[in-house]
C-alpha cells in the first residue's frame, strides 16, 4: 500500500477561493486537494487531506499520523500557527516529520504573524508560493 501524507488545515481555511483572494488566493481547499491526489499519485503516494477550525482536531490528528505510520505531515495550522503551543508539543512530541506550510509570507505581513510555533517544532517551512506551496511540500516529502 501507498505510504500516506497527512495534508491538516486549520482554521479558516475552509472558506479558501472566497477568503480574501488578493491573499490566499482562488484555489479552493477542493482544487488544492484534487491536485495533491494527482502529484502524489505520480510520486507513489497517497495524501489523505483535512480541515477543522478546532485546535484539538489537529491535535488529534498529529498523533494520528504518527500511530498510523504516515510518512509525513504537511500542516497549514492557520492561526493556531501563531498562538498554539499545544500544536508546538504536539509536533515534538511525534516523530512523524512535519512540514509547515503558508499560502502567503507571515513574515512579510503583521508583525503577531511573524512569530511561528508550528515553525520551531517543524522540520522545514515552505510559505509564500500560495497554493503551489502544498505542492512544493508534497514533493519534499516524498524524499524524505
Ligand atoms: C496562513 C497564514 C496565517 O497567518 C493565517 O492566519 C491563515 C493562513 C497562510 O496559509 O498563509 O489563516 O496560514
Amino acid at each position: 500500500m501507498a505510504a500516506t501524507v497527512f495534508v491538516l488545515n486549520g482554521p479558516n481555511l475552509n472558506l479558501l477561493g472566497t477568503r480574501e483572494p488578493e491573499i490566499y488566493g482562488a484555489d479552493t481547499l477542493d482544487d488544492i486537494a484534487g491536485r495533491l491526489e494527482d502529484r502524489a499519485k505520480g510520486l507513489g503516494l497517497a495524501v489523505d487531506v483535512r480541515q477543522s477550525n478546532h485546535e484539538g482536531h489537529l491535535i488529534d490528528w498529529l498523533h494520528e499520523a504518527q500511530a498510523t505510520g504516515a510518512k509525513a505531515v504537511l500542516l497549514n495550522a492557520g492561526a493556531f500557527t501563531h498562538t498554539s503551543i499545544a500544536l508546538y508539543d504536539a509536533i515534538k512530541a511525534i516523530r512523524t516529520p512535519v512540514i509547515e506550510v503558508h499560502l502567503s509570507n507571515p513574515h512579510t505581513r503583521e508583525g503577531f504573524r511573524h512569530k511561528s510555533y508550528v515553525g520551531m517544532a517543524a522540520k522545514a517551512t515552505i510559505a509564500g508560493f500560495g497554493a503551489l506551496g502544498y505542492e512544493l511540500a508534497l514533493d519534499a516529502a516524498a524524499r524524505l
